[in-house]
């Protein structure tokens, strides 16, 4: 699945305050896992809130086309018949990923110890992202890949029966690297071990341990040793999906941003190991306060209550970055009305995500009249100290095929004089389908 051929643009104007209540749709990276672990249960898994975005659709075709029954029933509850681990078949055409790197890198891990051979496709963004980082370690394990030169898409692998376990130390800090070596560990004889020396959303261990795999979490001075053992057996779950984080940072920003904002972002998920924009837009004076702290599928879930606040610049501690990652681009509009300099490092990720994204983010905000230096590995960017930015008149931003650059964008022109016009809404839709929407409705609440 893909999004529209035909891009769709848009200019996001200055206007209303953001205020009244809204919730975000859930999780991506908790709804992808969802359907691939009750995939691989014995019985049926139901998921409650899944994000209907196109990525994860990407990953229900996929999953069916390797003989998952999943369907959505009428009260929009998702219900997955798994094969049990070991159980996937052969699928007949090649797997269309579209724009979704987490359906491709996670979905490789799981071809990577069947006996199965599949082709991975994507479009003109994933097509140019590294795919190395995942076939390196499943190569060890006795997966065989033939990629596109530079080891990227398309590319077909054949995965291997029996796998062999190995110990496995990152040598980036990604989920999906971690999460593609565990998901091949779960038909593997034996156990196959993760070294993870800098922590990345844990959703995968979570997950899998409430599935009822045996895997354990050892941790050392900050670095992580994640074991799992296979072959296991998955017993199916009833999933509530949280809110996503990374869909809920674009409101929070924009009622920051915007004078007169007081919103409600209901039902955001707070994983540790994601939520680390919030303390850094805290620690820039931003007024979040979270409302309701509970616990939603295991995982600490709020409602925020988000206030226009005067912001200043912040030196972003590298350290926090993984718990951030996706954040960035919509943390460098923030920056951009700040009092003073904001300093991003080590962010040298961005540059291989959906697009570059110090590069487009440095772009785009320079366009719509911000103060950005772009370095190897972040931005420092000069804010306006409150001033909308001037917006873009006559040229668009371009969004390179990242709905995350489009969501950014559009709250940075709410945040400006003119309004900032991008020119291309269409990838909005792999993740956030219903941001449009909800954008509305807050600016008319
Ligand atoms: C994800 C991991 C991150 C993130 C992506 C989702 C996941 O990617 O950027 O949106 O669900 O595991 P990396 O592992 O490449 O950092």
């Amino acid at each position: 699945m893909s999004h529209a051929n035909t891009p769709t643009p848009r200019r996001f104007q200055p206007g209303a305050p953001l205020t009244g209540r809204i919730a975000v749709p859930g999780d991506k990276s908790i709804s992808h896992r969802s359907l691939m672990f009750g995939a691989l249960a014995v019985g049926r898994t139901t998921a409650k809130g899944l994000l209907e975005g196109e990525d994860v659709m990407a990953t229900a075709a996929a999953l069916r086309a390797m003989g998952a029954a999943i369907v959505r029933s009428d009260d929009g509850t998702w219900i997955i018949d798994g094969v049990g681990v070991g159980g996937l078949l052969q699928p007949e055409t090649a797997l269309e990923m579209g724009n979704s790197g987490t359906s491709t890198r996670l979905l490789m891990g799981l071809v990577a110890s069947h006996g199965v051979t599949a082709t991975f496709t994507g479009d003109a963004s994933l097509s140019k992202r590294p795919m190395g980082r995942v076939t390196e370690p499943l190569s060890l394990m006795g997966a065989d890949f033939t990629s596109s030169p530079g080891g990227r898409l398309p590319l077909t692998m054949r995965g291997a029966h029996p796998a062999v376990p190995i110990e496995y130390r990152l040598p980036v800090a990604s989920a999906q690297v971690k999460s593609a070596v565990l998901i091949a560990g779960l038909n593997t004889p034996g156990v196959t071990r993760v070294i993870e020396p800098v922590a990345t959303r844990d959703h995968t261990e979570r997950m899998l341990t409430g599935f009822g795999a045996d895997l354990s979490v050892e941790e050392i001075d900050g670095t992580r040793i994640i074991d799992i053992r296979g072959e296991a057996e998955l017993k199916p779950q009833d999933i509530i999906v949280p809110g996503d984080p990374s869909s809920a940072a674009f409101f929070v920003v924009a009622a920051l941003l915007v004078p007169g904002s007081d919103l409600i972002v209901a039902n955001v998920g707070l994983n540790p190991t994601r939520a680390a924009l919030f303390d850094v837009l805290r620690a820039m004076g931003g007024s979040i306060e979270e409302l309701d702290r509970r616990d939603v599928g295991g995982e600490p879930v709020a409602d925020l209550r988000v206030r226009h606040s005067e912001l200043s610049g912040i030196e972003v501690d590298p350290a926090v970055a993984p718990a951030m990652i996706d954040e960035f681009p919509v943390l460098f509009v923030a920056a951009s009305l700040a009092r003073g300099r904001t300093v991003t490092t080590g962010l040298d990720e961005l540059r291989v995500k959906e697009s570059d994204r110090l590069a487009a983010m440095a772009e785009a905000l320079t366009l719509a009249g911000a103060n950005i230096e772009e370095r190897e590995d972040g931005l420092v960017i000069e804010g306006t100290g409150g001033e909308p930015l001037r917006g873009t008149s006559g040229e668009r931003v371009t969004t390179h095929l990242d709905h995350r650059i489009a969501m950014s964008m559009a709250v940075a022109g709410l945040a400006s004089r003119d309004g900032v016009e991008i020119d291309d809404t269409s990838p909005i839709a792999t993740s956030f389908p219903t941001f449009e929407a909800l954008l509305a409705q807050a600016l008319a609440a």
